[in-house]
């Protein structure tokens, strides 16, 4: 079957068809998918029917396991997680913010899986921002604020027992599973301009969320600075918006994009697997 590619028709991202991921996927073509991924940020696989065993193959095909830490994985898995919520649950909706995935580590996953189980009839998007382009664009006056500026990255407003996803959260009977921690204190440094390992196309990395504050800058100054980056790197012409479909694959490059999930779907269930590929 040849592989069908086929561009969102939105700012990037595309549909790949012409192939089987139940089955082993040879390097040839998994050298084909990493171009595509590469191309558009995001690919969607639709209609594949995938076991837990089908996505970790898949995942391994671009590099190692990511490693994923406050949220349990699976049972039986130590590399899937589960971004699930019951159809009656009324904690906030998890990821509905900015982020691009734990930026916060040493050594950021290249990408992520997604693969949707039960997909809710409306609603529960997930929302894309190309930081290529929002770099690319960006007026001289903002980048030069940032040029050579490293930020200082941290899961603390997230994962810690105080923060989001805290102790409170856990009071609000969320369905996934979460462990916060005070690991979540440790920060990371990460130049805010970066080039892409694979393709050495600059890119914004990361935003406010897990960004807490920009080196060798005051607290305020350097709110006001993430603040202006986060106005300018989300706007709407640097986005994609996906619709999910159930039995669909889902793979994106973090160091490219920032993605967020989105709610709207009240009294349905939503349940993803979802691993990360490590960077090489
Ligand atoms: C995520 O950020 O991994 C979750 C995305 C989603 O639930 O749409």
């Amino acid at each position: 079957m040849p592989l069908e590619i086929s561009p969102s028709g939105q700012p990037f991202a595309a549909s790949v068809t012409g192939l089987d991921l139940s089955q082993p996927v040879s390097p040839d073509l998994a050298e084909e998918i990493r171009n595509a991924w590469l191309e558009h940020h995001v690919l969607a696989f639709p209609r594949q029917s995938m076991s837990d065993d089908d996505l970790e193959r898949f995942t391994l095909l671009f590099g190692p396991f990511g490693d994923d830490p406050f949220i349990a994985p699976i049972p039986g898995r130590k590399h899937i997680i589960a971004v699930k919520r019951a159809a009656d649950e009324t904690a906030p909706i998890f990821a509905e913010s900015w982020h691009t995935d734990w930026s916060f580590q040493t050594v950021p996953p290249a990408g992520t899986c997604l693969y949707g189980i039960t997909i809710p009839p409306e609603g529960g998007d997930t929302l894309f921002a190309n930081q290529h382009l929002a770099l690319e664009q960006m007026p001289d006056a903002l980048r030069q604020k940032l040029e050579g500026r490293y930020a200082i990255h941290s899961a603390r407003n997230a994962y810690a027992p105080s923060g989001f996803y805290g102790e409170t959260d856990r009071a609000a009977g969320r369905s996934m599973d979460i462990r916060p921690s005070e690991d979540a204190d440790a920060t990371q440094r990460h130049p805010l301009i970066t080039r892409h390992p694979e393709t050495g196309r600059e890119a914004l990395f990361g935003c406010a969320g897990y960004i807490i504050g920009i080196e060798d800058m005051d607290q305020a100054e350097s709110w006001n600075l993430l603040t202006e980056i986060y106005r300018w790197q989300t706007q709407p012409q640097f986005q994609y918006r996906h619709r999910w479909q159930q039995n669909m694959l889902l793979m994106w490059d973090n160091r490219s994009l920032l993605h967020m999930a989105t709610g709207g779907y009240k009294g349905h269930d939503r349940l993803l697997h979802r691993t990360t590929i490590g960077s090489n």
